[in-house]
């Protein structure tokens, strides 16, 4: 594997993808309300991906790294569910805090976008965490251009994570995409600044920092289902994922909607 540098047209087709990713989490949304099961959330982003997009729900039957078939649509991870959790009959109650993962592919190209939701009203605990991971993933895309080091974004992210006391998972990464849903590089979200690849203009990859509020130690759920991960000491954990281009000058944000939550504003200052 290496890693694809995307010319105009494939420029045009992450763009298209990002959009109707990010869509899909907008048409959620009103839905995510107590009572509702993740499984019917699931339901509802397949048929709108499929019947109303045109387009392909990633997540369905991928077997990244020889794994068994992810058998849903989207990744719905609850609380302390770190990442990969797969929907199911279990209602969700007011008080849940959930990362809804979504990924489209639209004319052979991904998007790669995800959430965090609130069930009810939250906890300040639970609010916190969500509003410094997602400052966390705006430090890591902030960085981006060209000739900046990946080792760089991984180091904003760390910094900031661990200067708010919480701490960053190290087992999974954000990751090259476009016309392969998982691609070179891994966009590690730790990490020493000056190492690791170059950022180059037309490289596209996502930013989907992992933040427990505890330790950042996590282990397989114990659902068993090869794919749920969740924290060891079962502190919560939140996600925020987007699809981001280099551009000559420095980044685009390809996983943006009507129904995107501002962007802070330390990013655009
Ligand atoms: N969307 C996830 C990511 O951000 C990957 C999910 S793989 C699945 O990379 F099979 F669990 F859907
Ligand atoms: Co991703
Ligand atoms: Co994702």
């Amino acid at each position: 594997m290496t890693i694809t540098y995307k010319d105009a047209q494939g420029i045009a087709g992450m763009r298209v993808a990002g959009r109707l990713a990010s869509e899909v989490l907008d048409y959620l949304t009103p839905f995510v309300v107590p009572g509702v099961t993740t499984n019917a959330l699931d339901k509802l982003a397949h048929d709108y991906i499929v019947n109303v997009q045109g387009a392909i729900p990633a997540p369905l039957n991928y077997t990244g790294g020889g794994k068994i078939p992810y058998p849903k649509s989207i990744c719905t991870s609850v609380n302390h569910q770190v990442c990969h959790g797969i929907p199911n009959d279990k209602a969700l109650k007011k008080g849940d805090v959930l990362n809804i993962d979504v990924t489209v592919i639209k004319n052979t190209w991904h998007g790669d976008t995800s959430r965090m939701f609130f069930v009810g009203e939250a906890s300040i605990a639970a609010k916190r965490l969500a509003a410094v991971t997602y400052d966390a993933m705006w430090h890591g895309i902030k960085m981006v251009k060209p000739g900046v080091y990946l080792g760089d974004i991984g180091h904003a992210i760390q910094r900031f994570t661990e200067g708010h006391g919480f701490s960053v998972v190290r087992e999974f990464c954000g990751h090259g995409i476009g016309q392969v849903f998982h691609e070179e590089p891994q966009v590690l979200h730790y990490g020493r600044p000056g190492t690791l690849d170059k950022l180059v203009e037309g490289m596209t990859f996502t930013i989907e920092p992992m933040v427990n509020a505890g330790r950042k130690e996590i282990k397989e759920g114990p659902e068993k289902d090869g794919w749920t991960i969740v924290t060891q000491d079962r502190s919560l954990s939140a996600q925020w994922e987007h699809t981001v281009l280099v551009t000559p000058t420095g980044y685009e944000v390809l996983t943006l909607s009507a129904g995107s939550p501002p962007i802070p504003a330390f990013v655009l200052a």
